[in-house]
């Protein structure tokens, strides 16, 4: 269970808590005269009250967009898209791997994309994400709803499939580096 959803179940909780106590000491009135002589303290009650019958409304807004690059070397005469899945955020992981994998696992199974150690050591899941060359599975989501989050493949590279890049090349790179350093040593 994420923090997130850890701290909106004991909001929800507390909510509950308060709006039982007062309503059992007062189901009639909305007065709160168990707190009349403390108006600062049935100010709290109502707004408590009304926070907690808005709870469900606040929850909707946990619902984040994510824009996800998709090309399919099967279907060549399409040309590349940005396809947008919506994801709730208490019930995902935090970081934008987590997401990947929750839209593979239940929206859609035919996403590509590299993961492997899922600790940011191996480097297979890097892409790009709202503009910026990283690994997801350390990249948190962010958790501002009112912006979707844009996952590309790597630029500068030859896309496989989706968010699946070809890295012949680098491999390529890396290997003449290597030679050079150990010539170098
Ligand atoms: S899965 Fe290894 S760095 Fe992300």
């Amino acid at each position: 269970m994420t923090i997130r959803s850890k701290s909106s179940q004991f909001l929800r909780h507390l909510y509950n808590r308060t709006s039982s106590f007062l309503t059992r000491n007062n189901t009639k009135s909305p007065n709160f005269p168990v707190l009349s002589d403390h108006a600062a303290a049935r100010d709290h009650a109502k707004a408590s009250v009304e926070t907690h019958c808005s709870v469900p409304q606040k929850m909707k807004s946990l619902i984040k967009e994510f824009k996800i690059y998709r090309w399919d070397p099967d279907r060549p005469l399409h040309k590349p898209y940005m396809q947008s899945f919506f994801l709730d955020l208490s019930t995902c992981g935090p970081m934008v791997l987590d997401a990947l994998q929750k839209i593979k696992a239940e929206e859609d199974s035919g996403l590509s994309y590299r993961r492997s150690c899922r600790e940011g050591i191996c480097g297979s899941c890097a892409m790009n994400i709202d503009g910026t060359n990283t690994v997801a599975c350390l990249k948190p989501i962010d958790a501002d709803t009112d912006k979707p989050i844009t996952v590309m493949p790597l630029p500068h590279m030859f896309v496989v499939k989706d968010l699946v890049v070809d890295f012949s090349n680098f491999y390529q790179q890396y290997k003449y580096e290597n030679h050079a350093i150990l010539f170098q040593l």
